[in-house]
């Protein structure tokens, strides 16, 4: 079984074998018989039930034995198939107790190599309650696995909203910044102070890059190619709109524009640094909405939306 053999790298599951307890992963209906059955009734219950072993109880529900479909082959083998398992059957089992936590259970399957483990109602009591297999354990801890999973999702998403307090906030301030002609002394200021002020907001790191990645690449773009504008940045409870308005002189064709590696920076431009004709592209990527409209009368307004949601 994969717990017993990588323990190092299942912290999780190494944490929760020792909270949990057998009784809350055993199987509470449980397929016993009693000494008088033959083994021919055993192996066609165990047939029909697909079980490999099964234990054999008094009147008193107290565990007299087990029988295992070792003994059913062996009872064939030797032709006393349709004897009473009474003077066959182990008559040493190992049980665990319920409140017992699942550790020692794994500790007893690995030592001692059965399928299955019957459980009693408690360590002075031979009276079964229950029985475990490393197929129980395995769903059990799947079972909790699963629902930590979903708590940490949950808290994933609230951590994605904005609180009610902060959106106000933000919203009674709309983010404005004015982007300068050529101005690349200053590149990537604007991207940088929305950046900082979205930090604060306590947004997922991973949204808050492709929201920086929006803003640069249209802060440069205005820089680069415009005579100069603004963007602003709009806070929604799931939202955040950037839009990147220029005067001009506006994108002759939009679509061409838009293609990777397509650029009209100067060689000068490129020598700086810039130019590259990803930036568009890469705001694409970035956002989940885009929306570029441009005229070569009054210019360009480039309207980003990113989800907060995840
Ligand atoms: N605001 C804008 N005004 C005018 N032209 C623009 C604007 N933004 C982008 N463009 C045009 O689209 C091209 C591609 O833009 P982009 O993908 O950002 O690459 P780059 O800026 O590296 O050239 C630019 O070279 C330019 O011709
Ligand atoms: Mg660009």
């Amino acid at each position: 079984m994969t717990i017993l053999h990588s323990r190092e790298k299942l912290t999780l599951a190494n944490e929760l074998i020792y909270e949990i307890k057998v009784k809350d992963a055993m199987t509470r209906e449980v397929i016993f018989f009693s000494e008088e059955t033959t083994f021919r009734e055993i192996q066609l219950a165990m047939k029909k039930n697909r079980i490999s072993g099964v234990p054999i109880l008094d009147e008193k529900k107290n565990i007299i034995g087990i029988v295992s479909i070792d003994n059913v082959i062996t009872a064939l083998d030797q032709n006393y198939v349709n004897d009473k398992v009474k003077d066959y059957m182990t008559k040493e089992v190992v049980t665990i107790p319920q409140n017992y936590s699942l550790v020692s259970a794994i500790k007893k399957f690995e030592e001692y190599k059965f399928g299955r483990l019957p459980v009693t109602e408690n360590v002075h009591s031979q009276k079964i309650v229950g029985i475990l297999t490393m197929g129980d354990i395995l769903n059990r801890l799947l079972l909790n696995i699963q629902t930590i999973a979903e708590h940490v999702e949950k808290k994933e998403d609230r951590n994605f909203q904005i609180s009610e307090e902060l959106l106000k906030q933000a919203q009674q301030k709309p983010l404005r910044f004015e982007v300068k002609k050529a101005d690349f002394d200053n590149a990537g200021r604007v991207a940088s102070i929305i950046r900082n002020y979205l930090q604060k907001l306590n947004i997922d790191k991973q949204i808050l890059r492709r929201i920086s990645i929006v803003c640069y690449e249209a802060e440069m773009n205005i820089s680069i190619h415009s005579l100069g504008g603004y963007i602003s940045v709009q806070i929604e409870k799931n939202n955040i709109i950037i839009t990147a308005v220029d005067y001009g002189p506006g994108i002759p064709d939009i679509e061409e524009a838009m293609k990777p590696g397509f650029t009209t920076a100067s060689e000068q431009i490129r020598a700086l640094g810039f130019g590259a004709g990803m930036g568009l592209p890469n705001i694409k990527k970035c956002a989940d909405y885009l929306e570029l409209e441009s005229s070569m009368e009054t210019g360009t307004i480039l309207k980003a939306i990113i989800h907060l949601g995840g």
